[in-house]
C-alpha cells in the first residue's frame, strides 16, 4: 500500500509480473463528490463496448446516473443497501444489466452474465486509467431496481457501479477505515490453475 497525499493505492503484490493497470485496480470506497468530466465517463463506457462476448451479442447495458441530475441519481442511490452507503457520495452510479437471450434467434444465452462481467472489468481498468476509482456492488435491492429503473423482463440485473474521484480515506465509516491498511489478498496460483486435471498444481 502506498499513500500519495492522503489518497490510498493498494497495488497488488503479485507473484509474477502483470500489467501495471491490472495491479493498480482495486475496490476503493472513499468517493469524492467532485464531478467527473463527461469525456472520462464516455471513455469508460467505450472500454465496456470493446469487451469480447459470446457470438458478439454484447448483452451488457448500462443505465447511467450522474450528478447532472440530482433527482435521478438520488433515486439510483435509494436502491443501495446500507453497507454500500459510501457509494452515495459518488457523482456517477450505474446499473449494469444484461440481455438474457440472443437477439437473432431469441435463444437463452447462458453466457450473458459472463459477458457482462468482462465488460465491467474493462470499465474498471479504464476508470483507473482515467485517474478515477470504481466500485462494483452486489449489495442492492434488485426488485426495487427493476421497478425504479423500469428494467424489462428480458434483462437480468447484474450489479450497481459507483465511479468517481478518490477522496481521503478519513471520510469512510469506521468499519472500512479500520481495514484500509490491510493488504489485498488472493488465493495462490496453485489453487486456481491446474495442469491437465483439477488439483494437479501448475506450479
Ligand atoms: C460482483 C461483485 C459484487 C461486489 N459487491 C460488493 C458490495 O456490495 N459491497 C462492497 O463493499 N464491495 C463489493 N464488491 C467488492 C469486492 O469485495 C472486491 O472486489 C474484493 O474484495 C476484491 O478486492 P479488490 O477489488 O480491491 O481487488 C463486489 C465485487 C464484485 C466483483
Amino acid at each position: 500500500m502506498t499513500k500519495e497525499t492522503n489518497l490510498i493505492s493498494k497495488i497488488a503484490n503479485t507473484d509474477f509480473p502483470i500489467h501495471n493497470i491490472i495491479a493498480r485496480r482495486w475496490s476503493a470506497r472513499a468517493f469524492s463528490t467532485k464531478t467527473v468530466e463527461k469525456s472520462k465517463l464516455l471513455s469508460i463506457l467505450e472500454a465496456a463496448r470493446w469487451a469480447p462476448s459470446s457470438r458478439n451479442e454484447q448483452p451488457w447495458r448500462y443505465i447511467v446516473f450522474t450528478d447532472d441530475n440530482p433527482e435521478k441519481i438520488e433515486k439510483a442511490r435509494s436502491v443501495l443497501l446500507e453497507i454500500n452507503n459510501y457509494a452515495k457520495l459518488a457523482p456517477i452510479l450505474i446499473c449494469a444489466i444484461t440481455k438474457k437471450t440472443y437477439s437473432d434467434n431469441g435463444v437463452y444465452n447462458k453466457l450473458h452474465f459472463h459477458d457482462l462481467g468482462a465488460a465491467n472489468e474493462n470499465m474498471f481498468l479504464e476508470s483507473f486509467n482515467q485517474g478515477l476509482i470504481m466500485h462494483e456492488m452486489g449489495g442492492f435491492d434488485r426488485e426495487k431496481a427493476r421497478e425504479v429503473f423500469s428494467i424489462p423482463d428480458d434483462y437480468e440485473i447484474g450489479i450497481m457501479i459507483a465511479i468517481g474521484y478518490q477522496d481521503s480515506h478519513e471520510i469512510l465509516p469506521e468499519r472500512f477505515k479500520d481495514k484500509i491498511n490491510s493488504p489485498r489478498e488472493r488465493k495462490p496460483l496453485s489453487e486456481i490453475a491446474f495442469l491437465e486435471e483439477i488439483g494437479n498444481g501448475l506450479i
